[in-house]
């Protein structure tokens, strides 16, 4: 098992989780099956930007990013260099630490 560890999120995960999750599954999955509600507006279909999570440690371990993904990452609110969908991570063997914005796509528009 790969330690997925989430840095704390008001919203989400007020005091941070650390996860257990098989190496080859799907990011989202993981998160979702753990009780975290995040955003997945397509359902994993790579057309939304909702699932955006920023990888803090362990990004380079990911398989790159596909062109598709890019062109939605894009779309995400507060975009960096290490930023992913989650429902596009397969998880490997090497641990994660994530952090789950503070805002998605959706929020930010519900605001505007
Ligand atoms: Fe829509 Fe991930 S759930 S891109």
């Amino acid at each position: 098992m790969t330690q997925v560890t989430i840095l704390p999120h008001a919203g989400l995960c007020p005091t941070g989780r650390a996860l257990d999750v098989r190496p080859g599954g799907l990011l989202s999955d993981a998160l979702l099956d753990a009780g975290l509600d995040i955003e997945h507006a397509c359902a994993g279909a790579c057309a939304c930007s909702t699932c955006h999570v920023i990888i803090r440690e362990g990004f380079q371990s990911l398989q790159p990013a596909s062109n598709k993904e890019e062109d939605r990452l894009e779309q995400a609110w507060g975009l960096t260099a290490t930023s992913r969908l989650a429902c596009q991570v397969l998880v490997t063997n090497e641990p994660l630490v994530i952090e789950l914005p503070r805002y998605s796509l959706n929020h930010a528009r519900e605001e505007d």
